[in-house]
């Protein structure tokens, strides 16, 4: 049987009738940028993070760049976050102006590690930017007590974790700010690009809201410099339409995870971490291998889905090739990053899909499936 990596479909036509309702509602009163559907969508998932304001914007990486700059962050600064992270969290910080900085990570959660993090800070240390990736929320008590001591602002890289809890508290409440994306295939996805910026701090969400619109202060007065990067009206529709759904999806992607961890820890797979006090959200499944090239070709030939978040650290990619940075700058990110695959994990993955999984990775490792 073939697994897919993920299903959009499968969401698509369980939710069918209330998606073309909520595409056509926008196209009949012609309401693509702008309108009321976006302020219901702030209003809303504002209060879904559990938070005070929402601002919409065009992505997940300008949500960062746009709450950098709306920080006063810039040019002289320096910026902490992670090496194993989408690129997006990166350039967000260098496109800002900011001088990109990174710390290890923790070998259990594959998050930012709070002792490594107190070593990189220095006198021009601005904010962190721990990112909850996978779908779990970093260790922001300890986190929040360093950055706090030296006077850091916190921007959380939410993109991968709408909906994860720390203690009952969500991303948008656990930082100054926390960054989404509602790229396509996130637990929230849009159908295309769209991001948000989630805060306490109304004023801050005004500020971004502004800058993502031509630095706007009224339709003709342009307090700022700004850009174009407004959620439009057609992925606010589709996300009102979905986010009733989204506390579901994610209950059932943990449930999906938690049938994984034990078949898999047994056959050698090592998942990932879940921390005392965090519930995962489980945006990607991913286990630790010895040999994942391996697995991953194994795999694919039998028709299942996988994938790598991410091969290359960022400070190794071609692109930062400028920071100087060697193999062994950050030993813990590198090898995770060297044994890592992510698993089909969505929604609607079937008992007998999973067990499909579990099975080629046995077949692969020469151990026997008990799934
Ligand atoms: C951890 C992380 N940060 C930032 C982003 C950027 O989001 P977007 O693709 O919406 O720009 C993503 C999404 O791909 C992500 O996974």
């Amino acid at each position: 049987m073939a697994v897919p990596f993920l299903d959009l479909r499968a969401q698509y036509l369980s939710l069918r009738g209330d998606i073309d309702a909520a595409i056509q509602g926008i196209v009949d009163r012609t309401a693509f940028i702008g309108g009321e559907a976006i302020q219901q969508f702030e209003r809303e998932f504002a209060a879904f993070c559990g938070a005070q304001a929402c601002a919409g914007v065009g992505n997940g990486t300008d949500a960062l760049q746009l709450v950098l700059e709306a920080m006063g962050i810039g040019p002289g600064d320096e910026v902490i976050t992670v090496p194993n992270t989408f690129m997006a969290t990166a350039e967000a910080i260098t496109r800002s102006g900011a001088t990109l900085r990174l710390c290890d990570v923790r070998p259990d959660t594959h998050l930012m590690d709070p002792e490594a993090l107190a070593r990189a800070i220095t006198p021009k240390t601005k904010a962190v930017i721990p990112v909850h990736l996978f779908g779990q929320t970093c260790d922001m008590d300890a986190i929040t007590a360093i950055a706090r001591a030296h006077g850091l602002r916190i921007i959380e890289d939410a993109a991968q974790a709408h909906g994860a809890e720390l203690r009952g508290r969500r991303p948008g409440t656990l930082g100054d700010a926390a960054c989404f994306s509602f790229y396509p295939g996130k637990n929230l996805g849009a159908y295309g690009d769209a991001g948000a910026v989630v805060s306490n701090d109304a004023g801050l969400t005004s500020a971004v809201r502004c800058l993502a619109n031509h630095g706007r202060a009224s339709h003709t007065e342009h307090a700022r410099i700004g850009t174009n990067s407004r959620l439009d009206g057609i992925q606010a529709a589709v996300l009102r339409a979905k986010l009733p759904h989204l506390n579901g999806w994610n209950q059932a992607r943990r449930a999906a995870a938690k049938r994984y961890d034990p078949l898999l820890a047994e056959i050698g797979a090592t998942p990932v971490t879940e921390a005392p006090g965090c519930t995962s959200v489980y945006h990607l499944y991913v286990v630790e291998v010895d040999d994942r090239e391996g697995l991953m070709a194994h795999l694919r030939a039998r028709d299942i889905g996988c994938g790598l978040h991410y091969r290359t650290p960022v400070h190794l990619t071609e692109a930062y090739r400028g920071l100087g940075l060697r193999p062994g700058a950050f030993p813990v990110a590198e090898r995770l990053q060297s044994r890592i695959i992510s698993l089909p994990i969505f929604p609607e993955i079937t008992e007998a899909q999973q067990a499909e999984v579990v099975e080629a990775v046995a077949e692969f490792v020469g151990a026997p499936a008990r799934g």
